[in-house]
């Protein structure tokens, strides 16, 4: 099983990379293949129209969809930016369709304040729903996170540690169950 990191924070100074690379190391840790998506890496351009609609697809927007198609599951990690995840984010969810279709998704959102991008992740539970993508219940929220890491990535607080060993537990369940769902015989009513 291969897990995609969707890391939808591009701003100078960001902080939020911070959880995508703490997560892809435990996932590691965990004997999970991942690819860390950075949109800061990999920007695309404001949407004119869906990958498979466009009819010239650029290259890194086909390069992308190559690296979802592949991920067997997804986390996305957002950012909190007034009272939502963010718009790059966005933009690049609205780039694909197909790459999603019936695949785990994982929240995580994190913010500078005490409530650990709680919009942003309710918010984008609900669009995992409009991409024909299974949104997991339980997510994970970093609160404060300019001050939840040290310098070599690793978190300051037993909560972030704790919180994230939880969300990975149930994603790896949910991710595993609904893989295993797709790889089964489809039963046909007689
Ligand atoms: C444009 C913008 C809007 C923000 N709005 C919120 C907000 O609504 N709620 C919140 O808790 N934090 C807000 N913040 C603070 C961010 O959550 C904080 O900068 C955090 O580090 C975000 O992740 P990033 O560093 O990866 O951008 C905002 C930050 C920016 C840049």
């Amino acid at each position: 099983m291969k897990i995609g990191i969707l890391l939808g924070s591009t701003r100078t100074g960001r902080q939020s990379h911070k959880v995508a690379h703490y997560l892809e190391k435990k996932l590691q840790e965990r004997g999970v293949a991942t690819d860390l998506i950075d949109l800061a890496d990999n920007p695309l351009p404001i949407l004119e129209e869906r990958a498979g609609r466009h009819p010239q697809v650029q290259a890194r927007v086909q390069a992308l969809s190559a690296r979802l198609h592949e991920a067997d599951g997804l986390v996305f990690v957002t950012p909190e930016y007034h009272g939502s995840f963010s718009g790059v984010l966005k933009n690049a969810l609205d780039h694909f369709w197909e790459e999603f279709g019936r695949k785990p998704i994982g929240v995580v959102a994190v913010s500078a304040g005490k409530l650990g991008g709680i919009n942003a992740s309710t918010q984008l539970q609900h669009v995992v729903l409009s991409l024909g993508a299974f949104a997991m219940p339980t997510k994970l929220l970093v609160s404060e996170v300019q001050s939840a890491f040290d310098e070599s990535l690793q978190p300051r607080s037993e909560h972030v540690v704790k919180s994230t060993q939880r969300f990975l537990d149930e994603y790896l369940w949910f991710a595993r169950a609904i893989v295993q769902a797709k790889q089964a015989p489809t039963e046909r009513a007689a």
